[in-house]
């Protein structure tokens, strides 16, 4: 293990947990598959385990009219999800074309409107994440579920955006005898008021909720700025996600990850550190393990690296960081800031690490991706 890098580590201690809710079609599911592949943590589906649980009482009989029944019902099951990622019942996978169906989405709030249903999954949800790293959404994943979550969410977009959005969707699917826009809007309102109205575990907009209203915003948009604002809250993510998406070899200096195979002897390396110990999670104060800079970063798309540093211990020069290709740096001491160069220059420092400078531009996608990345860091 010398020279490799460790992840873990004091900050690790609470696990970055994200909690995500809006109402249905705003793009949740997507987007937390997304953000929670692309952070290397677990997802949990909380709609699932409600759709689960509504599908099983259907299917077994159950006086769905009696709340007191379902409840019953309900209260006996155990629900969970398989290796695969299936949502299972009892330790039997319910399949995903029965619980996305119409039927159990038209009746899911026998369930989801009944307390002690409630009560009995809540406690399951909880009891999955009990001390991971997730990515958790629903309509009281910010409230009920995980109200402290490092990060909430409440991610909307308008019912006619919504709208669009599913009737393209089941389009895509090959669906037939599809409703007309009108209709689906209709039905996308219904079931906000339902979810809003609810007596326990109402769809609401947590106070510390980030608001992000998704319209014109494409996934990987929403992904890449929820993966900022995750940054912010804990800055080991940043390690994570460059760990995880990227070979994480051998380094010259303990404490390095290696992102990627450069030209040359060593490849193209990033120093992880955080500039900012007044900003680590739970007060841990020493989170630096470089000694030769103090920067961190996250990969975008696979590629271009986005670089958010520090000043190092030559503090003051923003040349004294290491340029890497397609690198920005957001520099301030002590603090998160920004200061962004387009062009790297190459410092000595980079050069006893073996990186070496290489220019490339950057996709359209990639842009598209950094420009969300940076709005979280250059607030208007
Ligand atoms: O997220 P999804 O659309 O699959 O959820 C289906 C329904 O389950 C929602 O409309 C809502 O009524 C209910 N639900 C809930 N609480 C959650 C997740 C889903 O009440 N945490």
């Amino acid at each position: 293990m010398d020279g490799m890098v460790r992840l873990g580590g004091p900050a690790m201690a609470r696990p970055l947990v994200i909690a995500i809710d809006g109402p249905a079609g705003a793009g949740k599911s997507t987007v937390a598959k997304r953000l929670a592949e692309r952070l290397g943590i677990l997802r949990l589906d909380t709609g699932a385990m409600y759709r689960a649980c509504t599908a099983w009482i259907l299917a077994h009989g159950v006086a769905r009219d009696d709340p007191q029944a379902v409840a019953a019902a309900v209260a006996a099951l155990r629900v969970d999800f398989d290796e695969q990622g299936r949502v299972q019942v009892n330790g039997e996978a319910q399949p995903e074309e029965l619980i996305r169906s119409p039927r159990v989405t038209a009746e899911i709030w026998r369930v989801a409107d009944n307390p002690a249903c409630r009560a009995h999954l809540v406690a399951q949800q909880r009891a999955i994440v009990a001390g991971r790293a997730a990515v958790v959404e629903g309509r009281d994943a910010t409230t009920v579920i995980c109200p402290e979550a490092q990060l909430k969410v409440y991610l909307d977009a308008s019912p006619a955006e919504r709208a669009r959005r599913r009737l393209a969707e089941w389009q895509a699917e090959g669906r037939r005898d599809l409703p007309d826009l009108a209709q689906v809007e209709a039905d996308i309102r219904a079931r906000d008021a339902r979810d809003r109205a609810r007596a326990v575990g109402a769809l609401t907009i947590a106070d510390d909720a980030l608001h992000l209203v998704s319209d014109g915003l494409s996934v990987e948009e929403v992904v890449a700025r929820l993966a900022a604002y995750a940054v912010q809250r804990n800055p080991f993510v940043l390690e994570r996600a460059v760990a995880d998406q990227v070979l994480v070899g051998r380094s010259r200096q303990a404490g390095y990850v290696r992102v990627a195979e450069g030209v040359g002897s060593h490849g193209w390396q990033l120093g992880l550190s955080n500039p900012s110990p007044d900003r680590m999670p739970d007060g841990v104060a020493d989170f630096t393990r470089n000694h030769g800079g103090r920067q961190a970063g996250t990969v975008l798309q696979g590629m271009a690296i986005l670089a958010l540093g520090g000043r190092g211990e030559d503090p003051g020069r923003i040349d004294a960081l290491p340029m890497l290709p397609q690198t920005w740096y957001i520099i301030e001491p002590g603090c998160w800031h920004a200061v962004i160069q387009e062009h790297g220059t190459i410092c000595a420092w980079a050069e006893d690490c073996g990186i070496r400078e290489e220019r490339r531009a950057l996709s359209a996608a990639q842009r598209r991706e950094l420009a969300q990345f940076l709005a979280v860091y250059l607030p208007k």
